[in-house]
């Protein structure tokens, strides 16, 4: 089959875009690099765009885009996702960068876009606001995470990570422990959008920088058992929740066990479920406040 193998942008509808946007630019520091009448499009690094900003009624993520490798064939990968009974669109020239896309949605609602990348951002590092390295992961909220999981997994060819008992799975399309997360709670929608950031000195920093703007922490600084990584939880102006993070396990898919990062209690780490335990939200202790789940 053919496998997405990386997350290329989030798209989001957002109501008030100038304060989303600048939140973006001044806080987290992403580059504005494109903009139309009501959309803006932001950079990290490599990429064009990494997030995409669109004006709408209600805050929300509308759409999760993917690449396919560079020798794959788009039209292969669009008749994969038909013979799944999967209604796909084809489109030319969808966004700035992206000559031709697939598009289709998935159980839960949100649109996704497959392409591949054959244009590539140049741009300087930014010396404003937080600037990670990249957009990490989204997570969701579901209504059925073994039927999210299962799509995830066979139509765009993700692996199960880790599980949290029976109602929290963790995806990965490439190296990272989790690009995808979902977790079944009774309803459809985003749950966090997560930025790696370099280390733990750059998440100080992070945190440092969020308080002097007036953004509160909702949960961390911590280190989560599934994933192994450092994170921190707050809010943006429009209400959804952004994660930084660093240290994340990655998997060497040849050797099936994920290297550790910086140190694990199972010798090797391979995925599995994880009881529902406190050590597997986070291993330093603190559990999330009811705020997070909002
Ligand atoms: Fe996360």
């Amino acid at each position: 089959m053919i496998r997405v193998n990386k997350i290329a942008h989030a798209t989001y509808e957002t109501p008030d875009l100038d304060k989303q946007t600048e939140y973006y630019t001044e806080i987290l520091g992403l580059m504005l690099v494109a903009k139309e009448k009501d959309v803006v499009y932001l950079a990290s690094t490599v990429d064009h765009h990494s997030v995409v900003l669109r004006r709408g009624a209600n805050a929300q993520c509308v759409s999760l885009a993917f690449q396919i490798p560079p020798d794959a064939d788009l039209g292969e990968f669009e008749k994969q996702v038909a013979g799944h009974g999967v209604k796909t669109r084809r489109k030319k020239d969808p966004e700035p960068s992206i000559a031709d896309a697939v598009t289709f949605a998935d159980p839960k609602g949100t649109t996704t876009e497959v392409f591949k990348r054959d244009a590539f951002a140049h741009q300087k590092f930014q010396s404003k606001g937080i600037v990670p390295f990249k957009l990490g992961h989204v997570a969701f909220h579901v209504t059925d995470v073994k039927k999210v999981t299962k799509f995830y997994c066979d139509v765009l060819g993700f692996r199960e990570s880790d599980w949290m008992a029976d109602f929290f799975s963790f995806l990965r399309c490439g190296p990272d422990h989790h690009t995808i997360n979902l977790m079944e709670t009774g309803s459809n929608r985003h749950f966090h959008t997560a930025f790696e950031l370099r280390d733990w000195s750059h998440m100080h920093d992070a945190c440092d920088l969020l308080s002097l703007h007036g953004y509160k922490l909702l949960w961390g600084p911590g280190r989560h058992g599934i994933g192994h990584n450092l994170f921190a939880y707050h809010r943006g102006p429009n209400g959804l929740i952004t994660e930084t993070f660093a240290e994340l396990d990655r998997m060497n898919e040849e050797l099936g066990y994920f290297e550790p990062r910086p140190w694990h209690r199972d010798a090797p780490q391979r995925p599995k479920v994880w009881e529902k335990d406190p050590s597997a939200s986070n291993l330093w202790g603190i559990l999330p406040g009811d705020e997070m789940m909002n």
